[in-house]
């Protein structure tokens, strides 16, 4: 079976059709149709038609699922996670939810400074087969493209292995990896010298190796008080989109600092978390093609108060939803929940989760024109509910309902 596939009569194709970012209010449309036939050959979509016998069908190798009692979505994005890391922070989490903040134990040396301690002595076979391990939890719950960050090695040659894991796992096949250098997730403790001289240490040493090796696409910040602060982080971004690099930056997560207003003022692809994105911060991204990427299943975790995502769709911003999937603020994969919290706490429609977790999603990761939606032409990632209607994504509270992963032609998953 060469990666084609007919799927006849389709009782819910849920296209999300589009080739760039939904912004406000077009966020609401899905584009559904109903009754129509798919054809994918060579792990594309080739055709879709209202009636199966008038697809353009030019092989002979098919498998044929019949599609009257389906729903069908584009596979999810998930466009934010930190999974390669070994080891887990479970003790921190049990102070954290007694009450001690996150930056608190941070500052004492704790948090992203552990998991590096433990990623940096974890052997790259341990990394790659953690990394398998999450990828099928991923697959399973419909993601068929998911971002991964580097950040937990904070010296050369651990973060350039954390990348070399992604890349690695990206010929796996299984799932399409964009990679995040994020150098800039923390103050090493071990670095001689000021937060500057570091930022100056990746700029020189650190992201010239990236780049010749072709490791990652774009490059993120951890921009926050007593982190790095705006100077630092513009430091560093004006220098990385010099080389190259795509931005993206972990903006105004605990503190408004104006992190929001520095990536679209860069023109990042994406400025993530916003918890606390200033009125300012939402009007410049409503006015530019930045992508505001929630992450509420942190601050879930977190016990903060939520982005304010309705007011973000509400002034006209193009919003995406992604994991944050992470050993330290936020451990779950999980996208049930994370449509439960958009849906029931952050007041998005369920269509509006949708689009965020497809075609905001890819264009958060600058791949709009090639996956996030079921239109011709674009890589064959599908899913197919258990249920004959994307209403049971909401109405089934935070449980999975994914049925069977198809990615790239091929189904990579049966529940
Ligand atoms: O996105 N905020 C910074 N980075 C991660 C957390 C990383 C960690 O705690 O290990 C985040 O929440
Ligand atoms: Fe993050």
């Amino acid at each position: 079976m060469a990666n084609n596939i007919i799927i006849k009569n389709i009782k819910e194709l849920v296209t999300c059709s589009g080739f760039k970012a939904k912004k406000g209010r077009e966020m609401q449309e899905l584009n559904i149709l109903k009754d129509y036939s798919l054809l994918i050959e060579d792990g594309i979509i080739k055709d879709i038609k209202a009636s199966w016998e008038e697809l353009e069908i030019s092989k002979d190798d098919y498998e044929v699922i019949q599609g009257e009692e389906l729903s069908i979505l584009p596979g999810f994005v998930d466009s934010h996670t930190h999974f390669i890391f070994a080891g887990y922070r479970e003790e921190e989490f049990y102070e954290r939810f007694k009450g001690t903040p996150y930056m608190e134990i941070m500052k004492r040396g704790g948090g992203i400074a552990n998991t590096v301690d433990k990623t940096r002595g974890a052997h790259k076979e341990t990394l790659l087969q953690l990394g398998r391990e999450r990828i099928k939890d991923m697959i399973s719950m419909g993601i068929t493209t998911v971002e991964g960050k580097s950040g937990y090695g904070l010296d050369l040659s651990s973060e350039l292995l954390q990348l070399q894991v992604m890349k690695e796992l990206q010929e796996e096949g299984e799932i399409d990896i964009a990679s995040t250098f994020l150098g800039a997730h923390a103050f090493p403790k071990d670095f001689q010298g000021t937060k500057l001289d570091y930022i100056k240490y990746i700029i020189k040493e650190v992201l010239p190796l990236v780049r010749k090796e072709d490791l990652a696409e774009f490059c993120d910040v951890f921009c926050e008080k007593n982190v790095f602060e705006i100077e630092e982080s513009r430091y560093l971004l004006e220098a990385a989109k010099a080389m190259g690099f795509k931005l993206k930056l972990h903006a105004d997560e605990i503190v408004s600092l104006g992190g929001t207003e520095l990536g679209c003022e860069l023109g990042a692809v994406s400025c993530d978390h916003l918890l606390q994105a200033s009125d300012e911060g939402i009007k410049a991204l409503a006015s530019s093609n930045t992508i505001a990427t929630l992450l509420p299943c942190t601050a879930f975790s977190l016990k903060e108060s939520y982005a304010r995502g309705r007011t973000m769709i509400d002034e006209g911003c193009a919003v995406a939803l992604a994991t944050d999937f992470n050993p330290g603020s936020c451990f779950t994969q999980s996208i049930p929940f994370l449509i439960a919290l958009a849906c029931y706490n952050m007041n998005l429609t369920l269509e509006e989760a949708i689009t965020a977790l497809t075609i905001n999603g890819a264009a958060a990761l600058g791949k709009e024109n090639i996956i996030g939606s079921i239109d011709i032409g674009k890589q064959a990632d599908l899913l197919i509910l258990k249920y004959p209607s994307y209403k049971f994504l909401l109405y089934n509270v935070a449980t999975n309902i994914v049925d069977v992963v198809i990615k790239k032609g091929r189904v990579v998953y049966r529940r």
